[in-house]
């Protein structure tokens, strides 16, 4: 598959590979149009139906991982130009449907859609040139993509107020003090965290990540008693599984579990 948008390759040295994508649209600051959107919607679907891929990584450039949505193609829309063809809808959520883990590495600008698509993913990795932001009200707009129901969510509602009222950015050691990411690292290292992170995620049992990740995901959807619930079963259910054995044994037998993703 050939892409204009985005690039796309395989890295990591195990059984199980990291699908690494890159958002490119360098001149536009990775702003996010229709094409770029459709383009990452497949690759993101292609590599989640590849056994051979454990983790997928998702990244833009040093200056920006994304500007937003790509405001010239927003501009002549109406309300009803807006509803009927499903702006910042048919291929924005595509992304929600990815099985597998998704670390968003992000240097530079995450802004609007950006920050939004960044959240979307498990896990941002910052480096130390991120900022955050969701400037729309600048625009005359408000979030499209889920920010004003993730950002609260990500760093509290005083701070979601602030950053969605004021339009101010964070930088990346704000993020992380206020856990909208999971680390900061130097600008030079981001994208050798963010694939050690990638490898060492593809080295574990493909089911127990996939059920994580969904169960995680449903702590933020649900009601907390139901989330635990489902998270019993599902815990009970592993007890059925080839790599159950396989981890606990190793453990005891202080060695490296071999897992069979089976
Ligand atoms: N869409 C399209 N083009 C964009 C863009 C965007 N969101 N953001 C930046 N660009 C373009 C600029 O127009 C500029 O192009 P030209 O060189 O052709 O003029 C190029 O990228 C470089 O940008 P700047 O010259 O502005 O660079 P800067 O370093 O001075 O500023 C910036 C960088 C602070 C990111 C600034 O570009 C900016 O504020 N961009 C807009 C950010 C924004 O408002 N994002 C929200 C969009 S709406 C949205 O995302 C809705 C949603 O919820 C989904």
């Amino acid at each position: 598959m050939t892409y204009e948008c985005i690039l796309t390759e395989l890295r990591g040295e195990g059984p199980r590979k990291t699908g690494l994508i890159t958002l490119n649209r360098p001149k536009q600051l990775n702003a996010l149009n229709d094409q770029l959107m459709d383009e990452l919607g497949q690759a993101l679907l292609a590599f989640d139906a590849d056994d051979g891929i454990g983790c997928i990584v998702l990244t833009g450039s040093e200056r920006a991982f994304a500007a937003g949505a790509d405001i010239p193609t927003m501009l002549p829309h109406t309300f009803m130009s807006a509803f009927k063809s499903g702006l910042i809808s048919k291929n924005w959520e595509t992304i929600l449907q990815v099985r597998k883990p998704v670390i968003a590495a992000v240097a530079g600008f995450a802004l609007g859609g950006g920050c939004e698509l960044a959240m979307m993913c498990d896990f941002i990795i910052a480096a130390d040139t991120a900022k955050f932001g969701q400037p729309e009200i600048k625009l005359g707009i408000i979030p499209g993509a889920g920010g004003t129901q993730r950002l609260p969510r990500a760093v509290g509602k005083s701070k979601a107020m602030d950053m969605l009222l004021t339009a101010r950015m964070m930088d990346a050691a704000e993020a992380e003090r206020a856990g909208q990411v999971s680390r900061v690292v130097p600008a030079d290292q981001l994208m050798t965290e963010a694939l050690a992170a990638a490898e060492t995620i593809n080295g574990f049992s493909g089911p127990s990540v996939m059920l994580i990740k969904e169960l995680v995901n449903l702590a933020f959807q649900g009601p907390l008693s139901d989330g635990v619930k489902v998270e019993r079963r599902y815990f009970h259910a592993l007890f059925g599984s080839d790599d159950q054995r396989e981890g606990m044994e190793a453990f005891l037998a202080k060695r490296k579990a071999e897992f069979k993703n089976s």
